[in-house]
Parts: structure tokens; C-alpha cells; sequence
């Protein structure tokens, strides 16, 4: 007995005339039934308890504008805000990435929780005690593939950990122990070892009751008909944490040489290399301004040991500007403690760049005549280390030092090159002030002359232009016809946010645009609901509405942009005003078309072609 709005809207004369039962709010409560594991009630209490602006200022700096809050986009790059947090609607939406919702898509998105965890949390924080879950929700929750995923995981380290302690894990135990790490720091980030023996994690999961096709899912077997293997054996294991302590994969390192040295889960529904940093959980709460980059498990670990618990690692893959937005949750700074081999030079300058973006401030860490961290630690100790700190360079001195190290600076011409090069590098800098402040500081440095060196920053700048940056690249120009449904679309989105923002433009519309006049099947299951709730309450809470598409598919994110369509805003009273009929005749219009392609008898035909010659006349009144 769920949903019983959006049943009884189901039998209205409109959806059974015209044959609309895919497309109305019906087939969301069928498929929701199978997902649902709170009443209806409780999520809506929940939801309604935790006012938005809240919870989101939490997580971002919002500053109030009009009716609305802005901030910086968590979800995005971006230097200007266009993250827009709505209090009456209870919902958020980036006019810039298009991310939107309400609370608890916010609450899922943000922590990347599953819907049960959100709901969870923000009972939690409004104090609402949730009912137990019926026995047979409870197994439906078990179901739902991501808390499969987790608990197999989180089953898997434990398994993984308790075998470094027995006698068949010996070998891993001290290759551990001979890398030098202390059994704190082993507990600490739950080390563990794969057995020698092929389909033991296997075994001991099917013991556990789990099917073939979920353990598939996890990226740590071979699941053949032939006989199923564990693909990580023989190996210390790494489990990856994601910030809220979650087991999301693994990394697995064989003991002395063998190749691959390191094995690593695949991307799973779980586990997204570009959006998780190994160490993250623990370098969150470290109390230091920055955090330190570096680029493998033992890094990060031998770092931590050393008390450098502010230190991450991009996990087997480039740093990517995911990780960056990540980062920019928890810090303004960070250092880059790459390997300082020619491998970890490219990283570091690849890296640079992202970080920058996110509007993260970069130094570079001098690690020589050391590779890695690891190494450096384990050579010289952590006071050393500190002080290689406290003297990291700023990355753009960095990037200067690395493009001089491709000169020769006894030879005339390789000088002069190195200069102009430098001067196109200088030129990045977009801003007079910074760009002769960073001018002054190479010159003092490569002890060129600062005079000489401004004026040919001044005279390359002069001949490209400081802002000649190559353009993107050309917009594909999409078909006649879709441009025209994306037409349509807009208009539609623009007719519902102007409804719930000023229900009693109901009144205008009313006998001229019913629900079933919204073409698109999902925003005719939303119209469904906006319509139905104005005519039973006289208001709309689109943050409710949208509770109806949490669950299963991410259709709340259309459904958030339906609620936040916008015209151009510099328009005049006036041309709002035919922008508002000319849309309510556009949608009209679209519709009758597609009603009179899909009409089969005469009658029905000429009634569409009435409507649509009453529509040319009609006059719609925003007053
Ligand atoms: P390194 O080869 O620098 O490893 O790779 P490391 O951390 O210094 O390893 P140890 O000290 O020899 O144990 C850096 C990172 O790149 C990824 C791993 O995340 C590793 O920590 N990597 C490396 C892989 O994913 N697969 C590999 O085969 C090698
Ligand atoms: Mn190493």
C-alpha cells in the first residue's frame, strides 16, 4: 500500500483515455516497491526535519542572494558560484554541472551514501528514531547491490587480516615487518594477507551464502564454470577505505619480485579510482593546513607511521581533477611528495595543473637522492623529512626548475631558448601583479637580469596576446529534430518551475495544459505529481516530489533540473510575459502534433486540428 497518491492518480480519466500508463506515475511505484525499505511517511519526516540550508552549509560556505543561497559547487570545478540552495523548494541545483536535488540525494551525493545510509544520517541528525525494518525489508535492503558490495568487502578485509595472523601468513607478516612497519600501524590500516591457496576468499564467501552472480560483482574473483578462483593470492593486502572508513577495493603486493608488483581491484559499483584516495579517512582529521600527495600504498603508509598522518595517494592511476574537487573538501594546500624519478617528475606536472583548478595551492617536495617517501623515511627519519617540508618549493618554481634541467645553459642559444621559455611559462599567469611578482623571484633565482627578463615576458606577451589561449573545441551542431524536442524539453522544464514557484499560475493554465501535454515520460510522471498535488493541497513541495525518484535510477537529477529552469534573467517585465504564453503555445502546440501523428480515427482528428486553430488565438494572461 505504498504511494497511494500516485495510484489513485493513476486511475484519473485522463491517463486511462489516453493510454498513458508507462508514462504516469504508476510504473515508479512498481518499480520503487522493490527498493523501498522505510514507509513512505518516515522519508518524508525525515526529509522535512532536515531544513536543506542547513545540512548543505555544513559541507559549503553559502552566502545568501535574494531568495536563494549560492555557493561553490561540491561537485564541479568551478571559481564562480553557481550552486544555488533553495529554501522554499528544499532543493539544490548547479546551474553549471546541472547536479541537483534535495537533502538526501545531497546526503548521497556528497558522501557517497546509499540511499538507506542517507536516510539513516539525517534521521540521525534530526533525532527521528527510524522503525526496525521488516524482516522481509531487511532482506531487501541486503540486496541492494551496494550494501552487498560493502559487506563483502568489509568480510573480505577481515578475512585478509586474520590470515596475516595465522600460521599460513607468516610470509606476509614479515615481509611486512622487514618493510619496518610496527603492528599498530599494520592494525591501524588493517594490513592483511591472500593465501597461497587459489579459491580461499571463494570458498569462504559461498560459505557465507553469497551466489556466484554478486561475488562477480566484487572485482576480487574469477568467477568461471570450470571452477572459480580468488584473483588476489599470495599477496599483502592493502584494503582501500574510502572517507567514511568504507571498504571499497584492494591493493595487493607480491612479496620480493614478481610482476605485477601490485594487483589492484577493478572499478566496481563501489570502488572509483578517480574519486577515492588512498589514506583519505584517516588524512582528513589530520589537523595540518595541507596534505601530501604521494604516489603508492607504502608512501602513504610509511608517512603515517612517521606521523605525517595528513598524507594521500591517487590509487595506481593519474590524479585526476575528481580527485582534486575531492581534496578541496578538506584542504587549500597540498605537496606533492612524488617519486622523484623521471615517471614521478611527469606525474607531479600533470598533477599541477589539476590541482591549481581546483583552486588548490601547490608546493613540490625535494626528495633527492631518495625515490620514494618510503625510502627517504626509512634513510633519514622524519625530522629530515619535515624540513624537506618546510622547504618544498611552489609548484611553479618547480615547473621552472624542470624545464631548465632540459637546457644547456653553457651553450648561447640552448640559454636564450631556456628564457623564452620561461617567459611563455611566466605569460600563463593572466594577472599584472602576480605574473611580475613570479617574474622577480625566477629572475633572483636563475640570476637573470629582472629588467631584461619583464621586458621579454612583455614583448612575447605583446606578440601572442596574454590571453591566446587555443579555443575549445567547436560545439558538434546537433540534428534539426533534436534540437527541436531539446526545444521542447526547455520549455516544458520552464513551465513546470514556474508553476512551483507561483502555483497560482495554475489558474492560468487551467483547460489549456493538462499533464498528459508533457511529452517526455519523465517529466509527464513529475508534471503528474506537481498537478495533483496543487489540486489537493494548493501548494507544491518540490522536494517531495522528488523523494518519488531517490531511489533505484538517478532520475532525481533530471527531475532537479526540471524544478530549476531559467530564462534568460536580463528580460523585461513585458518579455517575460510573452515568454510565458509563447511557451504555454509551444507545449500546447508539440503535443496536439503528436496526438494528431498517433490519431487513428477521423473524429479524434479533427478535434486536434480545432484545438490547434483555437491555440493560434487564444490569448494567455500571466496577470
Ligand atoms: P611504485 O612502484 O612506486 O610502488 O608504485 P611503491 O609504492 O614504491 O611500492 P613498494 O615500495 O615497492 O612496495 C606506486 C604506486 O603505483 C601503483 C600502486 O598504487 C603503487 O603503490 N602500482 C604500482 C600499481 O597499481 N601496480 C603496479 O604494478 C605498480
Ligand atoms: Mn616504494
Amino acid at each position: 500500500m505504498r504511494h497511494p497518491a500516485v495510484r489513485r492518480q493513476c486511475d484519473r480519466q485522463i491517463c486511462r483515455e489516453n493510454g498513458i500508463e508507462a508514462g504516469c506515475g504508476w510504473k515508479i511505484v512498481r518499480q520503487q516497491e522493490e527498493f523501498m525499505y522505510y514507509p513512505d511517511d518516515i522519508i518524508e519526516e525525515v526529509r522535512s526535519r532536515n531544513d536543506i540550508v542547513d545540512v548543505i552549509s555544513q559541507y559549503v560556505s553559502l552566502k545568501k542572494k535574494g531568495a536563494n543561497y549560492f555557493g561553490l559547487c561540491p561537485f564541479h570545478n568551478e571559481k564562480s558560484p553557481s550552486f544555488s540552495v533553495s529554501p522554499s523548494k528544499q532543493m539544490y541545483y548547479c546551474f553549471g554541472c546541472g547536479a541537483g536535488g534535495n537533502v538526501i540525494t545531497f546526503v548521497m551525493e556528497y558522501e557517497n551514501y546509499s540511499f538507506v545510509e542517507a536516510v539513516k544520517y539525517l534521521a540521525d541528525r534530526a533525532g527521528i528514531t527510524l522503525p526496525e525494518m521488516e524482516d522481509s525489508r531487511e532482506a531487501k535492503a541486503r540486496r541492494d547491490l551496494k550494501n552487498t558490495l560493502l559487506e563483502i568487502n568489509r568480510l573480505a578485509a577481515n578475512y585478509f587480516y586474520y590470515q596475516l595472523k595465522q600460521p599460513q601468513g607468516r610470509p606476509g607478516y614479515e615481509y611486512l615487518k622487514n618493510r619496518k612497519l610496527t603492528d599498530e600501524t599494520i592494525t591501524h590500516f588493517g594490513l592483511g594477507f591472500a593465501n597461497k591457496v587459489p579459491d580461499d576468499l571463494y570458498r569462504y564467501m559461498r560459505s557465507k551464502g553469497y551466489s556466484d552472480s554478486i561475488l562477480k560483482e566484487t572485482g576480487l574473483f574469477f568467477i568461471e564454470e570450470r571452477g572459480s578462483r580468488d584473483k588476489f593470492w599470495n599477496r599483502v593486502m592493502f584494503p582501500i577505505l574510502d572517507v567514511n572508513n568504507r571498504v571499497i577495493g584492494f591493493g595487493g603486493r607480491v612479496m620480493g619480485d614478481g610482476e605485477p608488483k601490485y594487483l589492484n581491484s577493478p572499478e566496481t559499483k563501489l570502488f572509483d579510482k578517480s574519486r577515492n584516495l588512498f589514506g583519505l579517512n584517516f588524512a582528513r582529521k589530520s589537523r595540518e593546513k595541507y596534505l601530501l600527495i604521494c604516489e603508492g600504498y607504502m608512501d602513504v603508509i610509511a608517512m603515517h607511521q612517521a606521523g605525517f598522518t595528513n598524507a594521500v595517494a591517487s590509487l595506481g592511476t593519474a590524479f585526476t581533477a575528481q580527485h582534486a574537487i575531492l581534496l578541496k573538501r578538506y584542504t587549500e594546500q597540498a605537496i606533492l611528495t612524488y617519486d622523484s624519478d623521471g615517471a614521478g617528475v611527469r606525474a607531479a606536472l600533470r598533477a599541477i595543473p589539476i590541482l591549481k583548478d581546483a583552486g588548490i595551492s601547490v608546493k613540490v617536495l625535494n626528495m633527492k637522492p631518495y625515490k620514494d617517501p618510503d625510502e627517504f623515511i626509512k634513510n633519514l627519519g622524519k625530522e629530515e623529512f619535515q624540513k624537506r617540508i618546510d622547504g618544498a618549493v611552489n609548484s611553479f618554481m618547480f615547473e621552472i626548475s624542470v624545464i631548465r634541467s632540459e637546457y644547456n645553459m653553457q651553450d648561447p642559444e640552448s640559454k636564450t631558448g631556456f628564457y623564452n621559455a620561461v617567459a611563455r611559462k611566466l605569460l600563463e599567469f593572466p594577472e599584472k601583479l602576480e605574473r611580475d611578482n613570479y617574474t622577480e623571484a625566477v629572475a633572483r633565482e636563475y640570476m637573470i637580469p629582472a629588467e631584461d627578463l619583464k621586458r621579454l615576458v612583455n614583448s612575447l606577451g605583446g606578440r601572442f596576446g596574454t590571453a591566446a589561449r587555443p579555443e575549445g573545441r567547436q560545439e558538434d551542431r546537433p540534428r534539426k529534430k533534436k534540437e527541436k524536442d531539446e526545444g521542447i524539453r526547455k520549455s516544458q522544464r520552464l513551465l513546470l518551475t514556474w508553476l512551483i514557484e507561483r502555483p497560482p499560475l495554475f489558474e492560468t493554465i487551467k483547460g489549456i495544459i493538462a499533464p498528459e501535454d508533457f511529452t517526455d515520460d519523465l517529466y509527464r510522471q513529475a508534471a503528474v505529481m506537481v498537478f495533483d498535488e496543487y489540486e489537493k493541497t494548493g501548494t507544491i513541495e518540490p522536494a517531495r516530489i522528488l523523494n518519488q525518484f531517490i531511489e533505484g535510477e538517478e532520475q532525481y537529477r533530471e527531475v532537479a533540473a526540471l524544478f530549476h529552469a531559467r530564462l534568460e534573467e536580463s528580460l523585461s517585465n513585458e518579455e517575460q510575459k510573452k515568454a510565458f504564453s509563447e511557451t504555454i503555445k509551444k507545449i500546447k502546440r508539440y503535443s496536439l502534433e503528436e496526438k494528431s501523428k498517433k490519431a487513428t480515427d477521423i473524429k479524434e482528428l479533427q478535434d486536434i486540428i480545432r484545438q490547434k486553430s483555437e491555440l493560434a488565438g487564444l490569448q494567455i494572461s500571466l496577470e
